[in-house]
């Protein structure tokens, strides 16, 4: 499996949106390390939960951007945040309750998903959002 790491091939080029991807494929990246490491339950399902935090927080984001400048596919790509958030949701509920672990297929998910996400939906708003497109 190839880790999601940043590099520039993902960049939407605007700053603060570049900067908030980098910090969620972090977090995935942190998940990852821990998983790996045999680290506790305590200690992945903190950083599980912080992981679904910053995902509602930077999707919250981008809807609040896109709307603002009334991107034509803001429904389909906020239907995609609410499924992913979903997904991330009841893997953390799974995971406090003992019926999910965080397994390497997880991890292979969470990465791919973000990965794919950024490369083909959210780079497609960005001549919206800087000004260059409409
Ligand atoms: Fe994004
Ligand atoms: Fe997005």
């Amino acid at each position: 499996m190839g880790l999601l790491v940043w590099s520039e091939k993902y960049s939407v080029n605007i700053q603060e949106i570049d900067d908030q991807h980098k910090k969620l494929i972090g977090m995935v990246g942190r998940l990852n390390d821990a998983m790996s490491e045999g680290k506790d339950k305590e200690a992945l399902g903190i950083i599980l939960g912080d992981l679904l935090d910053y995902t509602r927080t930077h999707f919250a984001d981008e809807e609040r951007l896109m709307q603002a400048v009334g991107y034509p596919d803001f429904e389909t790509h906020k239907a995609k945040h609410t499924w992913l958030t979903c997904r991330v949701a009841e893997l953390c509920k799974g995971y406090q309750e003992g019926r999910v672990t965080i397994s390497r297929e997880v991890m292979m998910f969470l990465q791919n998903w973000v990965g794919s996400h950024i490369m083909g939906t959210d780079k497609d708003y960005a001549p919206f959002l800087d000004g260059r497109g409409n």
